[in-house]
């Protein structure tokens, strides 16, 4: 029987999701089928639980969605629950469980993709939204030597900052873009403003010699932010691209038990 799978999300038309889990698929001949579901805002749980019923196995996640999975959820991972944001679901019996791969899949592009260390560096990331909230635990489990988290509204930095700070992670910094000041071997954006919008002003002099720089959303051509990291001469500037398909890639395990090659349906969305 044909599992399936889908995405909530409102609006979610513009996802990509369902041609990357079925050409996850296509690598084993699994036989699934992966549908956008548009829920509608006021009723999220309803629209769930009315796809386990017709026979959904798990789902995906997306904006703006992820907290009220979260909440809606019998049990979640660890690495969710430091997120307090769920972009996994799946069933075990009538029992919801949820997961985060957001962290995990970005962690995976950068370091093994990419290629870029994070371990021993310095990290700078921009904005504290959901965003960024979904990926510090993975981040900071690959132990950098500090990360700075820098945002507009200075007390969300701080706030979220705060969080992360339990004496066992490394250090996590809070603060404004205005009074922005340090060197960074790793910047990674998360300002929702960052495709199409311009990137605000940020001091110059951030970036340390070699320097990257990851965007977390992708586009057809460098991002904004992508194009400032060049000006500011970083080494090397990515998209993240990767980072969908990795997180999809750790999701689809967790559904199906076996772990897809990334590599080629990265390429292929290219
Ligand atoms: P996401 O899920 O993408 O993180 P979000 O939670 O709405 O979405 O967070 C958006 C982030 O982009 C925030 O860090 C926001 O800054 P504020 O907390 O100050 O609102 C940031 N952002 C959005 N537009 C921005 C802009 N024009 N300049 C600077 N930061 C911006």
């Amino acid at each position: 029987m044909t599992a399936l799978y889908c995405v909530f999300g409102n609006p979610v038309a513009h996802s990509r999701s369902p041609d990357i889990h079925h050409a996850f698929a296509a690598q084993r001949d699994d036989d699934l089928r992966y549908e956008k579901r548009e829920a509608p805002l006021e009723d999220f749980a309803g629209t769930v639980n009315a796809f386990h019923e017709e026979g959904g196995l798990g789902a995906n996640v997306t904006v703006p969605f992820k907290e009220q999975a979260f909440q809606l959820c019998d049990a979640v991972t660890e690495r969710a629950g430091q997120a307090g944001a769920v972009n996994t679901l799946w069933w075990d019996g009538d029992r919801l469980h949820g997961d985060n791969t957001d962290g995990a899949g970005m962690v995976k592009d950068i370091r093994d993709n990419l290629g870029w260390a994070i371990q021993g560096k310095r990290v700078l990331v921009l904005g504290a939204g959901g965003a960024v909230r979904g990926v510090m635990g993975p981040l900071l489990a690959e132990a950098p030597t500090l990360v700075r988290i820098a945002n507009r509204t200075e007390d969300k930095a701080a706030i979220l900052a705060r969080g992360f700070m339990d004496g066992k992670n490394p250090p996590v910094l809070g603060g404004g873009l205005d009074n922005l000041t340090g060197q960074f071997d790793l910047v990674i954006n998360a300002i929702s403003a960052g495709l199409h919008g311009e990137m605000p002003p940020l001091p110059e002099g951030l970036l340390a010699e070699d320097a990257v720089a990851y965007d977390m959303v992708y586009g057809s051509e460098p991002t904004p932010f992508m194009r400032w990291a060049k000006q500011q001469g970083a080494a090397a500037t990515a998209d993240g691209l990767g980072m969908l398909v990795e997180q999809a890639a750790e999701a689809f395990e967790i559904w199906r038990g076996w772990r897809p090659d990334s590599a080629p349906v990265i390429g292929g969305l290219r």
